[in-house]
């Protein structure tokens, strides 16, 4: 059976909390929203807004265990955060899951933490969508989701992952390798 938004949105409610579907639902709604304003794929966006964060609640053993086994690439900033594996752990068992989705949500859904050195225009939305989706109260997200239409959308996720970026340095977080390649590649030097 082809995976259509009904189907994925059933599995994400009955995996994961109240709270985190919740939220898988908004970033559905965010994306397919981002999607029709810059002319990207809004049936795509919506089912990898809402398929995500599917490993978003997973144990960390067992996060590490699935990358282990599916051969997902782990680093040693992976293995001190496991956390940072739900993206491409997801986009690993939701093909297995779903053999019939298109490997640009499955892309969406691996590059949505970190981002990837390439990011197409639907993993760009999905990103973004995340970070700006209305539950997330903080002023940078609500600048963010003022200037939608107003930007181009390569200048939003600029601006998307430099906050990110911004909130992982206040909060002294781990940086992720990839993090410094998606930031020289499509970050700095990106203008409007
Ligand atoms: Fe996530
Ligand atoms: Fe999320």
């Amino acid at each position: 059976m082809p995976v259509t938004y009904e189907l994925a949105h059933e599995a994400v409610v009955a995996r994961l909390s109240t709270d985190g579907a919740a939220h898988c639902e908004r970033v559905a709604e965010m994306a397919a929203e981002i999607a029709s304003v810059y002319r990207v794929d809004p049936t795509g966006a919506r089912l990898a807004g809402v398929l995500h964060d599917w490993h978003r609640e997973t144990d960390v053993g067992e996060l590490l265990r699935r990358a282990e086994t599916g051969d997902v690439a782990i680093t040693e900033i992976d293995r001190a955060v496991p956390y940072l594996l739900h993206g491409p752990v997801a986009a690993h068992d939701l093909a297995l899951e779903y053999p019939d989705i298109g490997s640009d949500v499955l892309e969406a859904v691996a590059a949505h933490t970190c981002g990837a050195p390439v990011m197409s225009a639907l993993s760009m939305t999905v990103y973004v969508a995340d970070v700006i989706e209305p539950g997330r109260r903080y002023a940078r997200a609500s600048e963010l989701r003022g200037v939608v239409g107003d930007v181009t959308l390569g200048e939003l996720f600029a601006r998307a992952y430099s906050a990110s970026l911004r909130h992982l340095i206040e909060t002294r977080r781990r940086l992720h390798p990839v993090t410094f390649e998606v930031y020289n590649l499509h970050v700095a030097g990106v203008r409007p």
